[in-house]
């Protein structure tokens, strides 16, 4: 077996034959890791399981979906790949194409993506424009540049990246020999949550689970059309990877948390940093603060009395911290101090004589 990546390990729940030519950064099997510590410090009664997806191949998950996407626009015979981004969609085009030897556009929000998935974009050499309008406009553009045979969209409009995200459920299962009771994640465009029930569903049917999770997704208060039952003209959120005001699957995540006796619900940019800060203080777990919704969501259902005793919890982090140290230096409410290089000033500074 060359690489590592999800297509491989879950190659027949996917749409790829053995002819098929992967493009793969070794993507996915990203530790799902039991945080003791959060826990304790929400009061105790649930166990909860952190999916670490910071650690796949370009920091975020969309990697498992893009592998499947690029994949296929090569089977195709495609030379381009398109998308609309707040950030990461565009980091992981940009690195799958460049694995794929074909051309990347990428349409942004102006001033609105993190340094780091900037940076990223640039790097691996996309075509990368930002235009004056936000995510939902580009998408918009992007919809209109599919239209034409030159490019292939891989936003999670195309239901490939949809199927490839999935595996993120198949291994919180296979890690947790069951699904969790309650599945805790992040909603923007809402593929993902589209992309993991689909995923818990498919497994459950095919024996590998015995059950299924209710689907919790988390919007940011600014930025929350499902919750609001409209779209949001202006979504303004301090969380930019999930600042949309029009969810491409915004039927589809309304059926994952219909269909699971789950939730889509909100919170605050003040619940998000709060949340940032403490899963890195009690765990060690740098995430971006969209990530942190999720949660955000759980301390937040923890004081609302929604956890049932003994819950089983998993919660999708979906970008790592250093997509965006900016904001994680103003979250961090301490600063360094600067000292003379002497040992005395130095215990000085802490308090130590
Ligand atoms: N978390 C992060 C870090 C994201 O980048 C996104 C989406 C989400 C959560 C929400 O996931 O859209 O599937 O509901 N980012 C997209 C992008 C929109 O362009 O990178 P979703």
């Amino acid at each position: 077996m060359v690489g590592h990546g999800v297509i491989q390990r879950y190659r027949k729940f996917l749409p790829v034959s053995d002819e098929t030519c992967i493009i793969s950064l070794n993507e996915g099997n990203t530790p799902l890791i039991e945080s003791f510590n959060l826990v304790q410090a929400l009061g105790g009664g649930f166990r909860m399981f952190v999916k670490y997806e910071g650690l796949n191949p370009t920091a975020s998950f969309k990697d498992r979906g893009m592998t499947l996407a690029v994949t296929k626009a090569v089977e195709k015979g495609a030379r381009a790949i398109v998308c609309a981004s707040t950030g990461n969609t565009s980091a992981s085009a940009a690195a799958y194409a460049a694995r794929a030897g074909m051309t990347c556009l990428v349409l942004i929000p102006e001033g609105k993506i993190s340094y780091g998935k900037m940076a990223q974009a640039l790097i691996h050499g996309a075509k990368t424009i930002e235009i004056r309008g936000n995510f939902d406009d580009a998408l918009e553009l992007v919809r209109e540049l599919g239209l034409r045979d030159d490019f292939e969209i891989v936003n999670s409009i195309n239901p490939f990246r949809i199927q490839g995200q999935k595996t993120g459920a198949f291994e919180i299962c296979d890690v947790l020999g069951d699904a969790p009771d309650m599945h805790f994640l992040p909603v923007g465009n809402a593929g993902n949550i589209t992309s993991y029930w689909l995923g818990y569903r498919e497994y459950k049917e095919n024996g590998h689970s015995n059950s299924l999770p209710r689907m919790m997704g988390w919007q940011a208060e600014g930025a929350a059309p499902i919750v609001r039952g409209e779209p949001i003209e202006s979504p303004e959120t301090i969380a930019t990877a999930i600042r949309i005001g029009n969810p491409a699957s915004w039927d589809l995540a309304s059926r994952a948390s219909e269909e699971s006796s789950g939730a889509i619900d909100c919170v605050s940019d003040e619940e998000i940093l709060d949340a940032h800060r403490l899963l890195a203080r009690t765990e060690g777990l740098f995430v971006e603060p969209a990530s942190a919704a999720g949660i955000a969501g759980i301390v937040k259902s923890k004081a609302r009395g929604e956890i049932p005793e003994g819950s089983i919890l998993a919660v999708t982090v979906t970008g790592h911290g250093l997509k965006d140290p900016g904001i994680a230096i103003d979250n961090a409410n301490t600063k360094s101090v600067v000292v003379e290089s002497d040992i005395e000033s130095v215990l000085e500074a802490i308090g130590m004589e």
